[in-house]
Protein backbone atom coordinates (compact mmCIF):
# COMPACT_ATOMS: atom_id res chain seq x y z
CA UNK A 1 0.00 0.00 0.00
CA UNK A 2 1.15 3.21 -1.02
CA UNK A 3 1.68 5.67 2.05
CA UNK A 4 1.09 9.40 1.68
CA UNK A 5 1.67 12.03 4.29
CA UNK A 6 0.23 15.98 3.37
CA UNK A 7 1.94 19.10 4.16
CA UNK A 8 1.42 22.65 5.55
CA UNK A 9 2.62 25.13 8.27
CA UNK A 10 -0.47 24.83 11.00
CA UNK A 11 -2.20 21.33 9.80
CA UNK A 12 -5.48 23.17 10.09
CA UNK A 13 -6.54 24.74 6.27
CA UNK A 14 -4.21 23.73 3.49
CA UNK A 15 -3.23 20.07 4.52
CA UNK A 16 -6.68 18.54 6.02
CA UNK A 17 -8.11 19.81 3.02
CA UNK A 18 -5.73 17.61 1.48
CA UNK A 19 -6.30 15.09 3.55
CA UNK A 20 -9.83 14.96 3.12
CA UNK A 21 -10.58 15.01 -0.51
CA UNK A 22 -7.47 12.94 -1.51
CA UNK A 23 -9.34 10.45 0.41
CA UNK A 24 -12.65 10.42 -0.66
CA UNK A 25 -11.19 10.96 -4.61
CA UNK A 26 -8.78 8.15 -3.96
CA UNK A 27 -11.41 6.19 -2.61
CA UNK A 28 -13.67 6.75 -5.12
CA UNK A 29 -11.08 5.51 -7.73
CA UNK A 30 -10.41 2.03 -5.58
CA UNK A 31 -7.22 3.30 -4.70
CA UNK A 32 -5.60 1.82 -1.42
CA UNK A 33 -3.59 4.41 0.26
CA UNK A 34 -2.42 5.34 3.44
CA UNK A 35 -3.54 9.34 4.05
CA UNK A 36 -2.61 11.10 6.89
CA UNK A 37 -1.49 15.72 7.35
CA UNK A 38 0.84 17.19 9.49
CA UNK A 39 2.07 20.75 10.18
CA UNK A 40 5.93 21.54 10.22
CA UNK A 41 4.73 24.13 13.11
CA UNK A 42 3.13 22.90 16.54
CA UNK A 43 0.96 25.94 17.37
CA UNK A 44 -2.40 24.14 16.63
CA UNK A 45 -1.47 20.69 17.47
CA UNK A 46 -4.29 18.86 18.90
CA UNK A 47 -7.03 21.43 17.31
CA UNK A 48 -9.79 20.77 14.23
CA UNK A 49 -9.55 22.54 11.09
CA UNK A 50 -9.99 25.74 10.57
CA UNK A 51 -13.66 26.54 10.81
CA UNK A 52 -13.35 27.97 7.07
CA UNK A 53 -11.49 25.06 5.59
CA UNK A 54 -14.14 22.68 7.22
CA UNK A 55 -16.95 24.52 5.72
CA UNK A 56 -15.49 25.65 2.36
CA UNK A 57 -14.34 21.56 2.14
CA UNK A 58 -18.05 20.31 3.23
CA UNK A 59 -19.96 22.62 0.80
CA UNK A 60 -17.94 20.35 -1.74
CA UNK A 61 -18.82 17.13 -0.03
CA UNK A 62 -15.30 16.36 2.48
CA UNK A 63 -15.76 16.23 5.57
CA UNK A 64 -12.73 17.45 7.86
CA UNK A 65 -14.53 16.98 11.47
CA UNK A 66 -12.24 13.51 12.66
CA UNK A 67 -8.85 15.53 11.48
CA UNK A 68 -6.73 16.75 14.37
CA UNK A 69 -3.73 18.88 13.91
CA UNK A 70 -0.11 17.21 14.72
CA UNK A 71 3.28 18.19 13.48
CA UNK A 72 5.32 16.25 10.92
CA UNK A 73 7.46 14.01 13.25
CA UNK A 74 10.88 12.29 12.82
CA UNK A 75 9.38 8.91 12.24
CA UNK A 76 7.40 10.34 9.51
CA UNK A 77 10.16 10.13 6.95
CA UNK A 78 10.03 6.60 7.44
CA UNK A 79 6.48 5.74 7.49
CA UNK A 80 5.46 7.58 4.17
CA UNK A 81 6.18 6.92 0.92
CA UNK A 82 5.30 10.39 -0.29
CA UNK A 83 5.72 13.68 1.82
CA UNK A 84 3.80 16.38 0.30
CA UNK A 85 3.99 20.08 0.38
CA UNK A 86 2.08 23.03 0.09
CA UNK A 87 4.67 25.18 -0.59
CA UNK A 88 8.68 26.27 -1.11
CA UNK A 89 8.68 27.02 2.70
CA UNK A 90 6.95 23.57 3.44
CA UNK A 91 9.42 21.64 1.70
CA UNK A 92 12.25 23.45 2.87
CA UNK A 93 11.55 22.92 6.06
CA UNK A 94 10.67 18.99 5.25
CA UNK A 95 14.14 18.60 3.91
CA UNK A 96 16.25 20.70 6.42
CA UNK A 97 14.76 18.24 9.00
CA UNK A 98 15.40 15.00 6.73
CA UNK A 99 18.02 12.53 6.18
CA UNK A 100 19.85 12.85 2.76
CA UNK A 101 18.53 9.64 1.65
CA UNK A 102 14.83 10.56 2.10
CA UNK A 103 15.02 13.45 -0.06
CA UNK A 104 12.90 11.80 -3.17
CA UNK A 105 10.10 11.25 -1.15
CA UNK A 106 9.44 14.91 -0.07
CA UNK A 107 8.00 16.74 -3.15
CA UNK A 108 5.54 19.92 -3.96
CA UNK A 109 1.99 18.48 -4.38
CA UNK A 110 0.85 20.64 -6.87
CA UNK A 111 3.90 19.12 -8.95
CA UNK A 112 1.42 16.61 -9.71
CA UNK A 113 -0.76 19.49 -11.40
CA UNK A 114 1.66 20.96 -13.82
CA UNK A 115 -1.25 21.94 -16.06
CA UNK A 116 -2.09 24.51 -12.93
CA UNK A 117 1.35 26.35 -13.95
CA UNK A 118 1.48 27.21 -10.08
CA UNK A 119 3.62 24.90 -7.96
CA UNK A 120 1.91 26.28 -4.37
CA UNK A 121 -1.08 26.11 -2.66
CA UNK A 122 -1.59 30.02 -1.13
CA UNK A 123 -1.71 30.11 2.72
CA UNK A 124 -5.39 31.02 3.46
CA UNK A 125 -5.47 31.92 6.92
CA UNK A 126 -5.08 35.67 6.95
CA UNK A 127 -7.12 35.80 3.85
CA UNK A 128 -10.71 35.28 3.24
CA UNK A 129 -13.05 32.72 2.19
CA UNK A 130 -11.99 33.01 -1.56
CA UNK A 131 -8.52 31.74 -0.91
CA UNK A 132 -10.26 28.35 0.85
CA UNK A 133 -11.92 28.24 -2.63
CA UNK A 134 -8.83 28.20 -4.24
CA UNK A 135 -7.30 26.09 -1.73
CA UNK A 136 -9.62 23.85 -2.64
CA UNK A 137 -9.82 23.87 -6.79
CA UNK A 138 -5.78 23.71 -6.72
CA UNK A 139 -6.11 20.32 -4.15
CA UNK A 140 -8.57 18.51 -5.98
CA UNK A 141 -6.71 19.12 -9.56
CA UNK A 142 -3.36 17.44 -8.13
CA UNK A 143 -5.20 14.89 -5.80
CA UNK A 144 -6.56 13.38 -9.42
CA UNK A 145 -2.77 14.08 -10.75
CA UNK A 146 -1.68 11.98 -7.92
CA UNK A 147 -4.11 9.44 -7.89
CA UNK A 148 -3.56 9.20 -11.82
CA UNK A 149 0.84 8.67 -11.20
CA UNK A 150 0.08 6.05 -8.53
CA UNK A 151 -2.50 4.25 -11.16
CA UNK A 152 0.27 4.04 -13.62
P1 LIG B 1 -2.10 26.07 7.04
O1 LIG B 1 -2.52 27.57 7.37
O2 LIG B 1 -0.59 26.03 7.06
O3 LIG B 1 -2.67 25.84 5.69
O4 LIG B 1 -2.72 25.19 8.11
C1 LIG B 1 -2.03 28.28 8.49
C2 LIG B 1 -2.59 28.08 9.72
C3 LIG B 1 -2.14 28.79 10.81
C4 LIG B 1 -1.10 29.70 10.66
C5 LIG B 1 -0.53 29.89 9.42
C6 LIG B 1 -0.99 29.18 8.33
N1 LIG B 1 -0.66 30.45 11.78
O5 LIG B 1 0.21 31.31 11.60
O6 LIG B 1 -1.14 30.21 12.90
Amino acid sequence: MVSVLFVCLGNICRSPTAEAVFRARSAAAGLDVEIESAGTGAWHVGTEPDVRAQAAGLARGYDLTAIRARQVSDRDYERFDLLLAMDHDNLATLKSRAQKTTHDRIRLFLSFAPELGLNAVPDPYYGGDQGFEEVLDLIEAASDGLIAHLSA
